[in-house]
């Protein structure tokens, strides 16, 4: 084998080493080997001009050219494996999580005060037997007056505050409902009395006058009540709500008083006031004591109102009653102050605010009082 093939040889098994060496990924490495071990690479060429030689050459120079392919071969497996490993340390080091910084807390949510009175609430009627209705906060001018026998002149519509709304193109302006009794004339529209015989509604929802300070916000929660039915009289009425201030206030012993009062959608009509003592301490004991505490409007269902929804008032009567959500819930856990309820501050939902309803706390006035 002539020394000029050896040297070539030696230059080609150098010159590969050194291409490997230097690559930076895997297919600059598979260029590589097609380059010298390809059909038509570098290393085959020499095994093509062998044919041309003597026997004794032949063995010699297929050695040579044999492990210089065997070093590539190996060369490039090894640089393979340099390199995959670089890319798994790299990798590696792009994804590093950096266990040092501070994980935030787990934090629990909690029931707004309001959520958990209107819980309440409903699982106490859904106990007599109520299921719970809603309507628009957007309300019409006679669903919110007209139909709950409020004229236009009537004063009641001043003493509302109310929010209207920009007029229509002919004229009628929508209000932000200012109670929650639209929906009883939404509710007796839609039902037919003679098939039901009797209906039983709440509405609890968002209502809206315009009034800001300790105790009045511009939306704040009410609760309806509504039944509907033959033979419905102001006993049931007084039924309906002395059992239930007992049970929301979790005393048997509860003073209940009705005074006697106005609402242009009800007649008679009710004024409801519990009993309570101021504390030393300024927080009230509901349920002990002289002093009156207000808490809900009521009253026999105006004749008027079932005649507007196609009722007959001689066959039928009913009683509704409508109560404020904020006082009702300020009274029973001590709530001094109505607007931070609005404010979504977190230190004073964690302060005021429920663990998640379960069964037994929701249920826990019924039981205790009547078990
Ligand atoms: N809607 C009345 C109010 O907002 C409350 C009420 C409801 C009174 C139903 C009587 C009957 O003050």
């Amino acid at each position: 084998m002539s020394n000029n093939i050896k040297e070539k040889i030696d230059l080609v098994a150098e010159e590969s080493k050194q291409k490997i060496e230097k690559s930076q990924n895997i297919s600059q490495l598979e260029d590589i080997r097609i380059n010298y071990l390809g059909k038509k690479g570098l290393i085959t060429s020499f095994l093509k001009i062998m044919k041309d030689l003597d026997q004794s050459q032949k063995i010699e120079m297929g050695k040579k050219v044999n492990s210089i392919k065997n070093n590539i071969i190996k060369d490039i497996e090894q640089k393979k494996q340099i390199l995959s490993n670089e890319l798994i340390h790299q990798k590696i080091a792009e994804e590093k999580i950096d266990i040092t910084l501070e994980n935030d807390q787990e934090e629990y949510g909690s029931l707004h005060p309001i959520s958990k009175t209107v819980e309440e609430i409903s699982a106490i009627f859904a106990n007599m037997g109520f299921y719970i209705e809603e309507g628009p906060d957007i309300e019409s001018d006679y669903y919110n007056f007209t139909a709950l026998n409020i004229p236009y002149e009537h004063p009641a519509r001043q003493e509302h505050d109310t929010f209207y709304l920009q007029p229509n193109s002919e004229g009628q302006r929508k209000v932000l409902r200012t109670h929650t009794s639209p929906v009883q004339i939404r509710t007796l529209e839609k039902i037919n009395i003679d098939k039901e015989k009797e209906i039983r509604v709440i509405v609890p929802g968002r209502t809206y006058r315009s009034d800001h300070d300790a105790t009045h916000s511009p939306m704040f929660h009410q609760c309806e009540g509504l039944v509907v039915g033959e033979n419905i009289n102001m006993s049931h009425l007084k039924g309906t709500l002395i059992e239930f201030l007992k049970i929301y206030f979790n005393s048997i012993e509860l003073s209940v008083r009705f005074r006697p009062s106005y609402f242009p959608f009800t007649e008679p009509s009710a004024e409801v006031d519990i009993g309570f003592k101021k504390l030393s301490d300024g927080t009230l004991d509901i349920g002990e004591g002289d002093d009156w505490l207000e808490v809900l409007g009521s009253g026999m269902v105006h004749p008027k109102v079932l005649e507007g929804v196609g009722i007959n008032p001689e066959k039928y009567q009913g009683f509704a009653f409508g109560m404020g959500l904020e006082r009702l819930t300020m009274l029973k856990y001590n709530i001094p102050d109505l607007r931070p309820f609005y404010d979504s501050d977190l230190r004073w939902l964690k302060h005021y605010g429920f663990l998640g309803i379960n069964e037994t706390n929701l249920h826990a006035g019924l039981n205790g009082v009547f078990s």
